[in-house]
């Protein structure tokens, strides 16, 4: 009975962990390497624009934010293939200097996260 109870107890935690792994490493990423500097919720700017929805949108257009720099008067549309390279290297990938200093080296950090930044 002591047992079953023990087990209990760790199939319960096992499954109560398990949504923590359904979000997946995409918003482990985020947390730890975007956050500084973005929100995830609309209209919230911090020193870079929130990224609501921004998965489609066209770059350098968020709303009441005011310090564009590299993106400002871009043409750039945010489909997988432009965020990879943004997010490779955002200043190689624009050709001009841009105030978000964050690169994603590894390529599965940035698969995971632009699956996050489709899910926002
Ligand atoms: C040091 C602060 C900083 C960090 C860290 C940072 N960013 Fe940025 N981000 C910015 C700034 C500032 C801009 C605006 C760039 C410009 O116009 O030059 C920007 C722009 C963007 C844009 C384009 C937004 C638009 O309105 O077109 C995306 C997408 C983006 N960042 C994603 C990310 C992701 C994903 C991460 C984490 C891997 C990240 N950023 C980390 C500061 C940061």
């Amino acid at each position: 009975m002591f047992k079953k109870t023990i087990f209990m107890a760790i199939a319960a935690t096992a499954l109560l962990a398990s949504p923590a792994f359904a979000d997946g490493d995409g918003a482990k990423v985020f947390k730890k390497k975007c956050k500084a500097c973005h929100a995830i919720k609309a209209g919230k700017n911090k020193s870079g624009p929130s990224l609501a929805g921004i998965f489609g949108k066209k770059a350098g257009e968020v709303k009441g934010y005011k310090k564009y720099k590299g993106l400002k008067g871009s043409s750039l549309v945010w489909d997988e293939k432009n965020l990879d390279g943004w997010l490779k290297n955002p200043k190689k990938f624009i050709g001009k200097s841009t105030s978000m200093s964050a690169k994603l080296k590894k390529e599965d950090d940035r698969k995971a996260i632009i699956e996050y930044l489709k899910g926002i």
